[in-house]
């Protein structure tokens, strides 16, 4: 089968498993992921055929969805790769590129070793900030029924992944804990431009809501 029709194929297996999802990783989610991804790829000397795979099921079986189970979305993507003739070491790098590629807490690095995963995670981070990343930020507070803010709680950075995982601070410890650090984390001089003014926007956006929110604008 062309890479063309496998890409297709998977794309469209993916939407319709994400399609609705309500905590912002949604079948849109993987979309800008994906056209991120190749964006960045363009500037690198990446193999694009395993950065797009990559980026299409990176999030079918999110951990946060099966009770904190890592394990879950390489496998599901094994599965579905294993139905097209492709070489060994092609799924296992897609594989590893899905294990590798999820947030584990402030006081972590990330464990990326090929080129072709710093693209998706790039690209995947890039989803994680800026108006986008401030949207599904929320989204994911409400499906979680946590609280925006509370000012008598202060922003916490938990130092393992259990804690970071397991944390219920309210919504706004998220750019604390994750979305303020993301710019100097990413990996492709692409990714690091268009972070850039991402990060930036959040800095606004959290400077008004605060003055808002103390009734100063
Ligand atoms: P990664 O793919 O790096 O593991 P996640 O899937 O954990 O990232 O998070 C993707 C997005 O989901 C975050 O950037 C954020 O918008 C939202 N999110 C995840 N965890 C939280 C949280 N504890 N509080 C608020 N939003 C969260
Ligand atoms: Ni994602």
């Amino acid at each position: 089968m062309q890479k063309e029709d496998i890409l297709a194929e998977t794309a469209a297996y993916v939407q319709q498993l994400l399609t609705g999802e309500g905590s912002g990783h949604d079948w849109w989610h993987i979309f800008r992921v994906w056209n991120n991804a190749k964006n960045i790829a363009a500037g690198e000397q990446a193999n694009l055929f395993v950065v797009e795979l990559a980026a299409l099921l990176h999030d079918i079986g999110d951990h946060k969805f099966h009770n904190g189970d890592e394990s879950v979305g390489p496998r599901m993507a094994r599965e579905w790769l294993q139905k097209y003739d492709l070489e060994g070491d092609l799924i296992e790098h897609i594989c590893q590129i899905i294990q590798d590629l999820s947030y584990k807490g402030a006081g972590t690095s990330s464990s990326m070793h090929t080129l072709e995963g710093r693209i998706v995670q790039d690209a995947d981070r890039l989803d994680a900030i800026g108006a986008i990343g401030i949207a599904r930020t929320f989204a994911y507070g409400g499906h979680k029924n946590r609280e925006i803010y509370d000012p008598a709680i202060a922003p916490v950075m938990h130092d393992s992944f259990e804690a970071y995982k397991n944390s219920t601070a309210p919504t706004i410890n998220h750019f604390y804990e994750k979305l303020l650090l993301l710019k100097d984390r990413m990996h492709t001089e692409t990714a690091r431009q268009l972070a850039q003014q991402r990060h930036a926007y959040m800095e606004a956006f959290l400077e008004q809501f605060y003055a808002e929110w103390n009734g100063n604008r």
